[in-house]
């Protein structure tokens, strides 16, 4: 079979802004709803540090799903025996230069990366945006187009400017709609001319709390209605971008990383069909532009109905005026369920036929593969793969070498698997970026060891080192096997 990438494929790497650039308050920068979340681990989730109007100090968890219910009333507070990783990231702030230079050196010709909404618009009400923060996107670019990466924007990757989250409850209110489409506007007028490729939302049906979706309590109504504000805000933006920039393409994107029945049981299989549709829900409605027919089932298995959300005539139009052009979604491992568990968006129990990375994720190639025939036989739309790596434990040598065997087989499975799917069951796929090529900071848990890059940095959990940037073992691998265009694989 052949392994050979199509024409015209992109490859390359994706960050976040506040796990990779750092530059907290400088050139105008005001805190974003991640700027007040502490490192932490598998064992000690982050927490946002906040102050009750009588003073209290809380620290309510913040990242996932039903985590977190933040009171209104508070405020947020930095801590002098805390760390907040996302202020110093991994500084490519200070660093793009070189960066965007090794990334060009690994034969990448896409780069995806996220604009800090509080960069451009720092409280995010302002009614000029802040130039400083614009001008540093334009330097990024400039460097981009000095090697030909093309870049791929997330317009917003799980984060908003802290005032918006505190004021609005973030995506619950429809106010932020308009504040996000005015701050996606003036990307479009700097920007526009400049990049084909944009993403509307993050992991859009992850739904996370607090950080990323500035949404206090994010379950039950409030989660869907921040989801539905969401669609509207993308779908507005999606119509807007085509107007502004004619051939432009657009997506959101979505955690795909996929479930299997934990036996072939009939009641397990039909639960993982019910169970995904938890995700179909918001591929649905955005790849064809409604709800779709299941909508109310979805709802009413977290008990409340769909006509309980605010949902207008207007919106119905929107949704069908601003369809996505193309599917993209991040994909890491595979689990399975069993009737009665409880739904995930991505996660359950662990497939005793996979092996684990050193944080319990299930390394599934053909999972990939799996997914990406259920995505485009779904949607008929091409798809892209922007996120999908190995987060593990490296050891460098004491030159600061690594030699990172292990992450060189999950990315070749994986890229192979994909190959498959394009050329032998015939998916249109546009591309592939890989999580954090430049090793970042982890969201989940907000550690520095658990690394995804061909890029070694060398700083630890707390950001003591001295950011160095050595690539790894697979930064040679990446390179033959881009430059071969998967002939390498
Ligand atoms: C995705 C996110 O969930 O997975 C990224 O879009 C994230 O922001 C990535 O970093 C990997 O997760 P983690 O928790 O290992 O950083």
């Amino acid at each position: 079979m052949k392994k050979i990438f199509p024409d015209g494929f992109l490859i390359g790497g994706a960050t976040a802004s506040f796990q990779f650039e750092g530059g907290f308050g400088e050139d105008g920068h005001l805190p974003s709803s991640h700027d007040y979340e502490t490192n932490g681990s598998p064992e000690h989730p982050r927490h946002h540090t906040m102050k009750l109007p009588d003073g209290t100090i809380v620290k309510p968890e913040s990242s996932f799903i039903d985590a977190q219910d933040v009171p209104m009333d508070a405020e947020p507070v930095f801590l002098d025996d805390e760390y907040y990783p996302s202020h110093k990231a991994v500084d490519f702030y200070h660093h793009y230069k070189e960066d965007i230079k090794l990334m060009a050196e690994a034969g990448f010709n896409v780069y995806r990366f996220s604009i800090s909404w509080s960069r451009i618009f720092p409280t995010g009400e302002e009614e000029q945006p802040n130039e400083a923060g614009l001008a540093f996107y334009d330097k990024v670019l400039t460097e981009l187009e000095k090697y030909q990466i093309q870049p791929l924007i997330t317009i917003c990757h799980d984060e908003m400017p802290m005032p918006l989250a505190l004021k609005y409850d973030g995506w619950n209110s429809r106010k932020v709609i308009d504040l996000y489409v005015k701050y996606a506007k003036v990307l479009f007028e700097r920007f526009g001319k400049r990049c084909k490729y944009w993403l509307t939302f993050n992991e859009i049906n992850a739904v996370r709390g607090f950080g990323p979706t500035g949404v206090h309590k994010a379950s039950g109504l409030d989660r869907y209605q921040a989801a539905h504000n969401m669609f509207v805000a993308s779908a507005k933006t999606v119509k807007m971008g085509h107007e502004m920039m004619p051939g432009s393409m657009f997506s959101t994107m979505y955690a795909l990383s996929t479930v299997y029945p934990a036996s072939c049981k009939p009641e397990d299989v039909f639960h993982v069909q019910q169970q995904l549709r938890e995700n179909w829900y918001f591929v649905d409605t955005m790849g064809r532009g409604a709800y779709p027919s299941y909508a109310n089932a979805i709802l009413q298995h977290h008990g409340i109905d769909f006509d309980q959300l605010d949902i207008t005539d207007e919106d119905r139009k929107i949704l069908k005026e601003g369809q996505l052009d193309f599917i993209s979604f991040s994909y890491y491992r595979s689990n399975t369920v069993k009737a009665g568990d409880k739904w995930f968006n991505v996660g359950g129990s662990p497939n005793p036929y996979l092996e684990t990375t050193p944080w319990g994720w299930g390394v599934d190639p053909l999972g990939l593969r799996y997914t990406m025939n259920m995505v485009y036989d779904r949607i008929q739309k091409p798809i892209f793969i922007v996120e999908n790596g190995m987060g593990a434990i490296d050891e460098p040598d004491e030159n600061g070498y690594v030699e990172d065997d292990y992450r060189i087989k999950y990315m070749n499975d994986h890229l192979l698997a994909m190959t498959e799917a394009i050329n032998n069951d015939g998916v249109e796929c546009l591309g592939y970026t890989m999580w954090g090529p430049i090793d970042l900071v982890s969201l989940s848990t907000g550690e520095m060891k658990k690394r995804y890059g061909i890029i070694y940095v060398d700083m630890d959990d707390l950001g003591n080192g001295s950011l160095k940037r050595i690539p790894k073992k697979s930064f040679a691998w990446m390179k033959e096997v881009i430059a071969s265009r998967g002939e390498k694989l």
